[in-house]
């Protein structure tokens, strides 16, 4: 069996290797080989250093993160304890980085001596991004080492640093440079500290100077990391931590690291973010693609419609290096769409995010072309056009003619039948949906539409592609609105009934960003425009199951030509960009209700967050049952990159897991009996919940195809 640490001496140095794929993860296991092999190292009177590496492409991702949930991590030997006695060590520890090293693996090099490092690496503390902090000493030692101000950064950001901004702060000591092999070198580094009789180096020792740091500084980064990061727990304990680390003996911070540790991993947003980080690494996990499916090429992509969406599609993939050819149909909406990209490129240069070199480098990637024959060599081509299907199908005609055998023809449509698409064309097996989320170029999320008929390849190669741009993608099956907007208009519906029931939409909307989402659902409707709305319901009437009553307050906004922000006046009024709550609004709410015969009241901020959630969660329960979506993480991991759903609480099957499925059937059945015929209506347990509920499960146990 493969040991997951492997032991040898080289020069009169152990070498411990450590061997865990794929990523090095901290698990019990290892612990258990790392402990035993250095304390051979330390017995041994042969061997005079030790030398920490790993034989992956990475040093260590830390933690084995599956551990927290299932109560493992605290079980001996602790990472805390194994470090303590790895910095203790009286021979000399080297940590020789190969790779990346990210929270509890940086916190293991952080406890050696000295770091050896490869200058492709990249270092980092993400504990914060899984609701957590540093706690193996990561917080004490860190700032002992680079300053209060690179380590706060560094932990409340999660961000990782460059091996040579890592050297340049003092985290790491020497590069790896010039053709010897990296253990060897580390090795001969190792001998050349022996040789120069070096000390044994450990934070413990060192203590956080803080005579550099500006007044204030610490009350000041308190108060900014609590307005940056809203709603979160973690962050504000991240610097608590780094705190203790300026005020206390290294001992008495070690332990107030660990309380706080101990305090962010019981708390649902540790669980939720948690369940994001594993959820979003099972979406590319598809039951009935064999692992054997390889994806097709992917060199050249051409895009149709140089429109918003379009723009911001083929920025995606210019910037991760993909050559684009990006087409309209006349020279005028070209013109528009690429100096729209010059334009967002050259803002991205005034915020120092690029320069003006890497700018003209993506431009030179990005070809306008007004004829389609320039897009038959493409591999892949995304259709951006306008969502009518007559105008889909003439496209779609167009492009079997002219792409290559092979090409992947993928509609970005967000309602329309991808199945219908395809078979206006001979090659149904190359036809796919690739659903972006506006901005495109910003959002993570992509919709990834299986038609009935999509080769295998062709959504191994959606995925592939998906993460080559930096996104993520999510299989999806075909149906009206697929997962995202299908969960969304329910919870429209919802919180625009609330407003003919007697709420008003800044309440509605502030409600549901105490919650944690990023907008209301009004600021959005004004976001995106009253007018795409009402067009989309008008195209496809035969596909809103509800009364269209739930949405007149909508359509006589927007017959008043009140469109959202690009008019100046929706839900809200504007001034510039800031929003002003408009009294004619609820005036019109007044009226419609009456017209309808709905008795208007006073409504409480839960029912209008419970309304909303709960017929949302219901609607993902039945996408789920009905295998739209083949597990509920994927609708959670939409719903947190596309549509603004908070981090913290992990999308809103996690939430509902977390708050327990019978208290969401509960709730329901209360609001099918209070609403009396609209309840009736609107409110009936999804009967994949009212299951769950009886059995006491969660719908984080439901696969697509299995029982849970
Ligand atoms: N624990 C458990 N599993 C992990 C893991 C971890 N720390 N890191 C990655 N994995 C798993 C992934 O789930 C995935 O499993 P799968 O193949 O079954 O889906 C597999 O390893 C490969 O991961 P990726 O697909 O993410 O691989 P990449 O090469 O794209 O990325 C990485 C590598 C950048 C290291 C990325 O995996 C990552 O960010 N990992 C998490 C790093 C992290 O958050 N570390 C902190 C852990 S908590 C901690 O250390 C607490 C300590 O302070 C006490």
């Amino acid at each position: 069996m493969r040991e997951s640490v492997s032991y040898g001496v080289r020069n009169s140095v152990a070498v411990l290797t450590l061997n865990s794929p794929p990523v090095n993860a901290m698990g019990q296991t290892l612990r258990r080989a790392l402990k035993t092999h250095l304390e051979t190292a330390l017995a041994d009177d042969s061997v005079e250093a030790i030398v920490l590496t790993s034989c992956g492409k990475l040093f260590s991702a830390g933690a084995d993160i599956g551990e927290f949930a299932a109560g493992v991590f605290t079980a001996e030997p602790s990472l805390p304890g194994l470090f303590d006695q790895i910095e203790a060590s009286p021979k000399l520890v080297v940590a020789a980085l190969n790779g990346g090293a990210f929270g509890g693996g940086l916190e293991l090099a952080l406890a050696c001596h000295y770091r050896y490092v490869v200058p492709e690496a990249q270092l980092g503390f993400p504990e914060v991004s899984l609701g957590i902090l540093p706690g193996a000493g990561g917080t004490q030692r860190l700032p002992r080492l680079v300053g209060a101000q690179t380590a706060l950064e560094m932990i409340t950001s999660g961000r990782p640093v460059s091996a040579y901004a890592a050297r340049k702060s003092g985290l790491v000591d020497e590069l790896h440079s010039g053709e010897e092999e990296f253990v060897s070198s580390a090795v001969g580094f190792t001998r050349l500290l022996l040789k120069e009789g070096a000390p044994l180096r450990s934070c413990r020792r060192l203590s956080v100077d803080l005579t550099k740091l500006p007044d204030g500084y610490l009350r000041q980064f308190r108060d900014e990391v609590a307005l940056r990061s809203k709603g979160f727990y973690a962050p504000l304990r991240c610097v608590q931590a780094v705190e203790a680390a300026c005020t206390l003996p290294f001992r008495e911070g070690l332990k107030r690291e660990a309380e706080l540790f101990l305090e962010c991993l019981h708390t649902p947003q540790a669980r939720a973010q948690q369940h994001l980080f594993f959820a979003e690494r099972e979406c590319a996990t598809i039951p009935d693609l064999s692992k054997k499916t390889r994806p097709r090429v992917l060199k050249l992509v051409g895009i149709v419609g140089a429109g918003t969406m379009g723009g911001g599609i083929a920025m995606a993939f210019v910037d991760a290096g993909i050559p684009v050819r990006l087409l309209d149909k006349d020279k005028e909406s070209l013109e528009r769409g690429m100096n729209v990209i010059r334009d967002n490129y050259h803002n991205s240069v005034l915020r120092g995010r690029l320069t003006c070199e890497q700018v003209e480098a993506r431009m030179a990637l990005l070809q306008g072309t007004l004829f389609f024959d320039e897009l038959g060599d493409a591999d892949l081509v995304i259709e951006a056009a306008y969502e009518n299907m007559a105008v889909k199908k003439e496209i779609f005609a167009t492009l079997e003619w002219i792409c290559k055998p092979g090409a992947i023809l993928a509609t970005n449509t967000s309602t329309l039948s991808v199945d219908e698409i395809a078979a206006a064309t001979a090659r149904p097996q190359d036809v796919i949906g690739l659903h972006f989320f506006s901005p495109a170029r910003i959002m993570r999320l992509v919709e990834i539409v299986h038609g009935s008929r999509t080769a295998p390849e062709v959504v191994v190669t959606a995925l592939e592609m998906a993460k080559k741009i930096k996104k993520v993608g999510v299989v999806v099956g075909v149906c009206f609105g697929f997962a995202g907007n299908r969960m969304l208009e329910p919870y429209m519906r919802e919180a625009n009934r609330l407003v003919l029931e007697g709420a008003s939409p800044e309440r509605v909307d502030r409600v549901l960003t105490d919650f944690g989402m990023a907008m209301g659902v009004f600021s959005m409707a004004d976001m995106a425009g009253n007018d795409v709305g009402v067009q989309i319901r008008q195209s496809r009437p035969d596909q809103y199951r509800h009364d269209p009553s739930f949405f007149l307050i909508s359509d006589r906004l927007y017959r008043m030509g009140r469109f959202g922000q690009k008019s100046g006046r929706g839900f809200y009024g504007y001034q510039g960009r800031n929003r002003i709550v408009d009294p004619e609004v609820n005036a019109l709410a007044e009226e419609l209700a009456a017209s309808l015969g709905i008795r208007r009241r006073p409504i409480d901020d839960v029912e209008i967050l419970e309304r909303c959630l709960y017929v949302m969660i219901n609607e993902g329960a039945e996408v789920i049952a009905e295998g739209v979506a083949i597990r509920s993480g994927d609708l959670d991991v939409i719903w947190c990159n596309g549509m603004g759903f908070p981090v913290f609480r992990g999308g809103p099957m996690q939430y509902a897991d977390e708050i327990g499925i019978d208290g969401i059937v509960a709730g329901i059945r209360g609001y099918r009996q209070r609403l009396e015929e609209y309840g009736a209506k609107w409110f009936t347990p999804s009967p994949l919940l009212e299951r769950l509920a009886q059995e006491g499960k969660k719908l984080g146990q439901f696969r697509k195809g299995q029982q849970p």
